[in-house]
């Protein structure tokens, strides 16, 4: 059942897993260095000469790091001490296994999802070893300033999102399911704004979110939104007596910045139409592939939003602030989001989140990551189906919001892929293309 095709590896020479050890991951490194050394003054003001000399072995950590990446050395197990330490060493251990003694586990020759993941939570070893500097992100500044940068199109949205709720008791069932697949499609391409493709550098939304969808459709390879909408308005339908049921919807986070205003925007929606009785956030609990959510991401962007010098903004972050005061909305953390595993796993190696998930209607999956991690970032063949490249992972209905930026894809039409590498050799890696994929345990 969890077996498949062999995972992507930078073994593989010029392979986008290639490149990306071999370029991306170490620059992404420098600029974690080059943050902590900016921040040095910041640290002598807050701890004093303590603060230096943390300051400067955290970079030592951290120049080490990258040296072991560079010149492919093997992977080591980590001494941190932290809850998920043991885990990490565990599956070390495992990779060990399946490569035998006589081979070593390393940057260039295992899985690429394993480096990568292992990559980022060294990088929070090394932080976590250096008291009294141990919380601090070095992301934090790349997410916020990617924020700024989207401004005016997070005031389009919002602005857009207000005229919605104004109107939204005098929506027809068509025009109510129009906009749901006008919110979802503006949270599919808010996937594009990461920070790790980029290797930190900035890359946020410009334009209107909203105008620029139609353009945007014909690039969307599989578009499975009529499944997502039938499976939200019929677990409406499902109360005993004919009562409406509390429809839980939850959303496996990506991005900080712009995508993670286009998700609350979405959440937003689901509530104020009535779709959802609750929203579950789910984020990380370490800086994670640059721009992904934190904690601290969450409740900063609500507070961003709701200081805004914008009426319609504000008035968006209001609403906001008042659902996660209420218990509408809920954010949550869970070690597994930053652990290497592929979600088949999950049953075995986190079984509190699987059974976490099982209480959902829905569970949608931001990002290009969470698709590598359903399908085990493994090279399948394009016409395989969704459903089997999850190999047992179904705890509820779910959906994949994803544009592409790894050469893992499935579910296409025969002579898809086949088309697109012909006109477009880069169309699995540049973010340009996108897919809804939905799958549901019912489904046949
Ligand atoms: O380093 C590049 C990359 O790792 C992708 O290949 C990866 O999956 C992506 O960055 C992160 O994208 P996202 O934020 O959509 O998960
Ligand atoms: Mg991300």
């Amino acid at each position: 059942l969890h077996g498949g095709p062999p995972p992507l590896s930078a073994k593989v020479e010029g392979s986008f897993a290639y490149l990306t050890v071999r370029d991306r991951l170490p620059t992404i490194l420098t600029r974690a260095i080059d943050t902590i050394h900016r921040n040095k003054n910041k640290f002598f003001e807050e701890f004093g000469e303590d603060g230096v000399q943390a300051e400067k072995r955290t970079i030592g950590f951290l120049s080490k790091l990258r040296n072991e990446l560079l010149t492919d050395k093997p992977i080591l197990a980590l001494c941190d001490g932290l809850v998920d330490t043991d885990a990490w060493n565990q599956y070390l251990r495992r990779q060990q296994s399946l490569v035998g003694e006589r081979d070593s586990v390393s940057w260039f020759k295992s899985s690429w999802l394993y480096v990568e993941c292992y990559m980022y939570r060294r990088i929070q070893e090394a932080i976590w070893l250096n008291p009294p500097i141990s919380d601090f992100d070095v992301f934090h500044e790349s997410k916020t300033q990617s924020f700024f940068e989207s401004q005016q199109a997070v005031i389009a949205l919002c602005t857009y999102l207000q005229g919605l709720n104004k109107n939204m008791d005098n929506l027809s069932e068509t025009q109510l399911t129009e906009q749901f697949h006008k919110l979802l499609q503006v949270s599919l391409w808010g996937n594009k704004c990461d920070l790790s493709i980029s290797a930190g550098m900035e890359n946020s939304q410009k334009g209107s979110p909203i105008d620029s969808l139609s353009d945007l459709k014909s690039f969307i390879l599989v578009d499975d939104s009529n499944m997502v909408w039938s499976a939200l308005s019929s677990a409406q339908k499902q109360g005993a007596d004919g009562q409406i049921n509390p429809v839980r919807v939850d959303i496996v986070l990506d991005n900080a910045g712009f995508e993670l205003v286009t998700d609350l925007v979405l959440a937003d929606f689901l509530v104020s139409s009535g779709l959802a009785k609750e929203v579950r956030f789910h984020g990380k609990s370490i800086p994670w592939f640059v721009s992904d959510v934190t904690a601290h991401d969450f409740q900063w962007t609500i507070r961003q939003t709701l200081a805004a010098n914008h009426k319609w903004m504000s008035k968006s972050g209001v609403q906001w602030h008042s659902y996660v005061r209420e218990g509408v909305w809920s954010y949550h953390d869970h070690p597994f989001w930053t652990m290497p595993h592929e979600y088949c796993d999950m049953a075995g190696d986190a079984p509190d989140l699987y059974t976490t998930l099982q209480g959902s209607n829905l569970v949608l999956f931001k990002g290009d990551l969470n698709y590598r991690k359903l399908s085990g970032d493994r090279e399948w063949e394009h016409t395989v189906p969704f459903d089997r490249a999850l190999r047992g992972f179904q705890p509820a209905p779910l959906c994949s919001l994803r544009t592409l930026k790894a050469n893992v894809q499935m579910g296409l039409q025969p002579g898809q892929g086949e088309n697109l590498s012909a006109q477009d050799p880069g169309w699995m890696t540049s973010g340009k293309y996108a897919v809804i994929q939905f799958s549901s345990p019912h489904r046949e």
